[in-house]
């Protein structure tokens, strides 16, 4: 029975969904939404609130700044309240309001950039922001998820040991890339196990983490619209990247059988899912990592006319619809 006191403490690390009924490939979803920020950023942002404690650079007269595309703010909202620190969340206005709210209901503060810098996207401008904020004053402090190594460390200790401890036969990891935290973690432990597992990167069509123009984005946590300086390609095997698009039907596909995941587990499960289809998958175990879950997008992904507007009246068929959108 696990007991807390404070909500950092909580995370269900050996959860997965077996999708080979619902998609016919094998492959196993490690479900990382289940602790009280609701996704796997809670381990990045313990990991640097903690570093950043050990090294004096947090004090309690500190206010905490980050650029968060939603969940990393969330955790970090909720560690703020549990240890009584202030913090800024500098997000755009591609973030989901519900994360939003989630965040000033932690009694977090939360900053809204409207307009994306010409060259460098939306995330350019939070980051320019945010220079702009902590050259202003000293008690800010900036943990910088894009360059801060406690990130992938994170997942070095935890996300990649937990894998490896359920499949001690595993061949093939799908990781989703946005800083690359979990991807640069993962793929660090899994070179120096003892036996060899192929690395695939999962990005969205429109970022530019491995090269390729940019383009609109709309689902937020995968993706970025500069190169993550966290990333060592020389880690990861294979990059698939997958369109919008793919991602909303994977993830209607899952709500489908009762699992509602958020958008870049749709994005990660479609690229799983192509490159199994493309390679003899049959004997092999594969395990893909489910960032969060689905209630943060009921107002996006899982609603009809935003998936209409942004993608077009057949984005999904009829039949591809959730059972709710269906009715209506
Ligand atoms: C929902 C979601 N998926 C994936 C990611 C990407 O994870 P990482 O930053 O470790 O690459 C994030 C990061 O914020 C996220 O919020």
């Amino acid at each position: 029975m696990p007991v807390v006191s404070v909500p950092q403490a909580f995370n269900e690390d050996d959860l997965y969904v077996d999708l080979r009924s619902i998609f016919g490939h094998p492959l196993f979803l490690k479900c990382e939404g289940f602790n009280f920020a609701g996704s796997i950023k809670l381990k990045a942002a313990a990991e640097m609130v903690e570093a950043a404690e050990r090294d004096g650079v947090l004090t309690p007269a500190s206010i905490l700044v980050e650029s968060s595309s939603g969940n990393l703010g969330v955790a970090l909202a909720m560690i703020a309240a549990s240890k009584g620190y202030r913090f800024l969340c500098v997000t755009d206005s591609r973030c989901n309001l519900s994360t939003r709210l989630l965040m000033e209901a932690l009694g977090s503060r939360v900053h809204v950039i409207t307009e994306p810098d010409a060259v460098t996207g939306f995330l350019g401008a939070r980051i320019d922001y945010l220079r702009a904020l902590c050259a202003s004053d000293d008690r800010y402090v900036w943990l910088n998820q894009y360059t801060n190594p406690f990130n992938w460390k994170a997942h070095y200790r935890t996300t990649a040991p937990a894998i490896a401890r359920q499949f001690p036969r595993l061949d093939v990891l799908f990781v989703g890339a946005g800083t690359t935290g979990t991807l640069m973690g993962c793929a660090r432990y899994f070179r120096d196990w003892h036996r060899r597992v192929h690395i695939v990167a999962v990005d969205s069509v429109g970022s530019v983490i491995f090269g390729g123009a940019p383009g609109r984005r709309m689902i937020p946590g995968l993706g970025m619209s500069i190169r993550p300086p966290l990333l060592d390609e020389s880690n990861v095997d294979e990059v698939v990247r997958v369109e919008e698009a793919d991602t909303i039907r994977a993830c209607h596909r899952l709500a489908r059988r009762g699992f509602l995941f958020g958008g870049s587990t749709g994005t990660v499960v479609s690229g799983a899912l192509s490159w199994l289809a493309d390679h003899d998958a049959r004997e092999r175990t594969a395990v893909a990592i489910a960032p969060d879950l689905g209630e943060r997008y009921l107002d996006t992904i899982y609603q009809t006319a935003w998936l209409h507007a942004l993608y077009g009246e057949d984005v999904l068929g009829s039949g591809e619809l959730t059972a709710g959108s269906r009715v209506a």
